[in-house]
């Protein structure tokens, strides 16, 4: 695919589905456009020990997670894989402050691959749900649903009220393809990657991306 995609990551805890999707993607595509929400700043800050600058945001910032140099951390198995996109980060994503409607994203003749926001949350997702557009990732997500194009959910929530169902089930009518951040074990997980690995498999699917994060059924 040509075409870059339009990455948001937001407030729900999981920052990890966003770093792994990006690590993917920054080796596999010439361009990512991406975008932070302060919330999701706050959540690559205390899950991951990630801190970005999101005013004078530096891409490769976001491969160097804490900690994941040393044995036993939970990512130590994708070390190398970090170290790649870091390398290739700043000239491959093109970051955009999320206020920033000027942004190429905030208009349909921009032309995509299409747009994840991951994680999503249920602010996000409410957001979405009503046309709300108060944000470039509102916005972005506005367009993408209004010129036909993919976008998809990654919601992080549990127990989900029916205000977060109903809000699911409006994007899915309008287009969004829903993908809960709801790993399953059918595929042999026996580690924290796995389960990261199964739901960003899922994710590549959805935009047509090449890749081995996991063992197919039936393989
Ligand atoms: C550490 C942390 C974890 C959070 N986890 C979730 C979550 O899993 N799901 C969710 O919907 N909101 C979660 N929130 C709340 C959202 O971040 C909050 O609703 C925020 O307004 C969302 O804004 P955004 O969509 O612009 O990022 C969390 C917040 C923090 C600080």
């Amino acid at each position: 695919m040509s075409l870059p995609v339009v990455v948001a990551v937001t407030g729900a805890s999981g920052a990890v589905y966003a770093v792994r999707l990006l690590s993917i993607l920054v080796r596999r595509l010439p361009g990512v456009h991406l975008t932070i929400s302060e919330s999701g700043k706050a959540v690559l800050a205390s899950e991951l020990g990630v801190e970005v600058d999101l005013a004078a945001f530096e891409p490769r910032v976001l491969f160097q997670v804490n900690g994941c140099r040393s044995e036993g951390h939970p990512l130590a198995a994708i070390r190398q894989d970090l170290e790649e996109a870091s390398e290739l980060a700043n000239s491959r994503i093109r970051s955009y402050y999320h206020k920033d409607f000027m942004a190429p994203m905030a208009s349909g003749s921009f032309l995509t691959g299409g747009m994840v926001i991951c994680p999503c949350s249920g602010g996000t997702l409410s957001a979405v749900a009503h046309a709300a557009s108060t944000n470039l990732i509102h916005r972005a997500a506005d367009v993408h649903l209004k010129e036909g194009r993919p976008l998809i959910l990654v919601p992080r929530e549990t127990p989900l009220s029916t205000i977060q169902l109903e809000n699911m089930k409006r994007c899915a009518d309008a287009g969004a393809v829903v993908l809960p951040a709801m790993p399953g074990f059918y595929h042999g997980a026996t580690t924290f990657l796995d389960l990261v690995d199964f739901v960003v498999a899922r994710i590549c699917d959805q935009l047509g991306i090449e890749h081995s994060l996991i063992r197919r059924w039936g393989d």
